[in-house]
């Protein structure tokens, strides 16, 4: 699957409830995860790769992989940590970025298995960042306006330089 990059509409548009988990959702899930690999993420939900429904696969380094399906956040931890993000869809930036250090989830699998789940560390934050997409919000979005703008800066520039040099080839 292609992955949405920034400046995609869609990637601001809050995404909608899956209906049915079904032999489609699973094979959905599956390529969900494959893209993660291709990609080299931990992360990915449905809206980055043009499907705006509340899907996202997570696998950090010593888990399986998960599938979320119509996610709710039960309990966030009122202590926060720092923890440098990045983004399949904002290739090429890494910044340090708040959040509540632990995470309690309720959720669907892709065999339409109800499960909650108590998360801390990195599988905690990139819990929290995927669902910022089922919203329709980005990582970037968390931070002072000023920040954002310096990336949304470089990203502009990175891809102008892109756009040249295919024009060029
Ligand atoms: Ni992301």
């Amino acid at each position: 699957m292609k992955i949405l990059v920034l400046g995609d509409e869609l990637l601001y548009q809050k995404a909608a409830p899956v209906k049915k988990i079904d032999k489609s959702t699973e094979e959905l899930a599956r390529n969900l995860v494959e893209t993660l690999h291709e990609g080299k993420g931990i992360g990915l939900a449905g809206p980055q790769v043009g499907i705006p429904e509340r899907i996202f696969a997570v696998h950090v380094e010593g888990d399986v992989p998960r599938i979320f399906i119509n996610p709710s956040i039960l309990e966030t931890s009122q202590e926060l940590v720092k923890y440098e993000e990045g983004c399949l869809s904002i290739p090429g930036i890494y910044v340090d970025v708040v959040r509540p250090k632990t995470v309690k989830v309720q959720a669907w699998n892709e065999k339409g298995r109800p499960f909650t789940l108590e998360a801390d560390g990195i599988l905690a934050r990139v819990i929290q960042h995927e669902y910022d997409h089922l919203e329709g919000s980005l990582f970037i979005d968390r931070l002072s306006e000023e920040k954002r703008e310096k990336i949304l800066a470089k990203v502009a520039r990175a891809q102008n330089r892109e756009k040249r040099k295919r024009r060029k080839a």
